[in-house]
């Protein structure tokens, strides 16, 4: 009889589980690959009192700049310079250009 409780719980698990994966594949749809690993830090949204500074609506030519700096160490970073070595000029081209593109 244990399982028949746990069942609706598990249907509202599965759906928001499904919710949030379908949320996921939309993003990929238009953001090229390696940028939703920077939204989470670098939100789409404004964050009061972050620290991180926003790069949504940045010229696309800068955050090209700040990549390439921080991966190749020229320019000091607590933690992109370990994230910018992951990618290389294609990828960070792609995803300046998203960042560009999006609102302020
Ligand atoms: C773990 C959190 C984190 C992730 C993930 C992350 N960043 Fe950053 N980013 C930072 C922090 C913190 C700084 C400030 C410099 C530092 O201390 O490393 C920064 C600085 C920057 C800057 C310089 C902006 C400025 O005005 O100084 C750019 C451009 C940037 N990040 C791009 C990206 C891109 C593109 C990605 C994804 C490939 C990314 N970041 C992923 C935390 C993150």
């Amino acid at each position: 009889m244990k399982h028949r409780l746990l069942l609706p719980a598990l249907a509202s698990v599965l759906s928001l589980a499904s919710v949030v994966a379908g949320g996921a594949v939309r993003a990929a749809d238009t953001a090229p690959p390696g940028a939703s690993s920077c939204t989470g830090c670098h939100a789409a949204q404004r964050i009061p009192d972050s620290v991180i500074p926003r790069i949504a609506g940045r010229k696309a030519s800068d955050i090209v700049q700040f990549m390439r700096e921080y991966r190749s160490g020229a320019w000091p970073s607590t933690v992109m310079g370990r994230i910018a070595k992951g990618f290389d000029d294609q990828q960070i081209d792609a995803i300046a250009a998203w960042f560009a593109a999006q609102p302020e």
